[in-house]
């Protein structure tokens, strides 16, 4: 692997547990991450001839692939809704539908804001880059949470952040809206994930047990049913599987206008509802 060209070669032959567009993909971004050159270097400087600490770098890079740790957690850093956020293993991997739930919720005007399990920070950062609101977001992963105070600091923007479980916490004031990517992926579903999801992101960000699947919409739509201002809105990321529940628990406690939304997989991945 002395020069640029051959690079993208060398992860095709050896990261073989990932698809071919991926290892292409992983090629580039370590390219541009170690040697700091873009897709269109990559055809002007092809005969680069790279020093022995950068290739030890490419080859440590290609060796966690192997692992089938997540390109993302090997460099630390991820794009959401087009703003870089930094990760690491305390946080989950920011997925496509939370982007589609963030410009959901963007549609909307409001004043004040909470999100609940927030990981890395990449709900409430993306809202408050593009709206002018009040912003709290709550985690119980502290280790999380200074992650996603870098975030924040990085992107300059205010957000209070609260370090509490969410089954205890009480909120000190309303909002207009309150939104969660809570865990919804059931213990038993372990078997059909990815090596690549289950040896390397956080459980307790992933897993609930069978047991009750809605354990943490039930216990949110209850607490925003008095946290909420009149016409402030409910939003979720949801498990398809459990729409028709999640609907009946809203419906329970006086939720109207209850709106269900597809991901680009045309699934009922989002749901939102109002607060009369
Ligand atoms: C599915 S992840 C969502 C992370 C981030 N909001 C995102 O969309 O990428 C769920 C988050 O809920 C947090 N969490 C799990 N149990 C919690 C609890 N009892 N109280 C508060 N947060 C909790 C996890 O630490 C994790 O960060």
């Amino acid at each position: 692997m002395q020069i640029l060209a051959n690079i993208i070669p060398y992860f095709i032959s050896q990261v073989e547990n990932f698809s071919r567009r991926e290892r292409i993909s992983f090629a580039y971004l370590s390219i541009e991450n170690v040697l700091g050159f873009s897709k269109s270097d990559c055809i002007l400087k092809n005969d680069f001839k790279i020093n022995k600490k950068d290739i030890k770098s490419l080859i440590n890079i290609v060796n966690q692939l192997k692992k089938n740790v997540p390109i993302q957690y090997i460099f630390e850093e991820t794009i959401f809704y087009n703003l870089k956020f930094k990760l690491n293993k305390s946080t989950l991997i920011p997925r496509n539908e939370t982007e589609e739930l963030v410009k959901w919720v963007l549609q909307y005007k409001f004043n004040s804001l909470f999100d609940i399990g927030t990981g890395s920070g990449c709900i409430p950062i993306s809202i408050a880059k593009n709206s002018n609101s009040i912003i709290s977001a709550l985690d119980i992963s502290l280790d999380a949470l200074e992650i996603a105070k870098i975030n924040a600091m990085y992107h300059n923007v205010k957000v209070d952040f609260i370090c509490d479980d969410i089954f205890s916490y009480i909120p000190k004031r309303k909002y207009d809206i309150i939104i969660s990517n809570p865990p919804y992926v059931l213990k038993s579903e372990k078997v059909f994930m990815s090596k690549h999801v289950l040896d390397h992101e956080p459980h307790s960000a992933l897993f609930v047990d069978d047991s009750n699947p809605i354990i943490f919409y039930e216990r949110i739509i209850k607490l925003s049913s008095d946290y909420l201002n009149d016409n402030g809105m409910l939003f979720f990321e949801i498990n398809e599987k459990y729409s028709g529940d999640i609907i009946k628990i809203l419906s329970k406690y006086n939720f109207v206008d209850i709106e269900l939304k597809k991901d680009i997989n045309d699934r009922d991945r989002m749901i939102k509802a109002v607060m009369k």
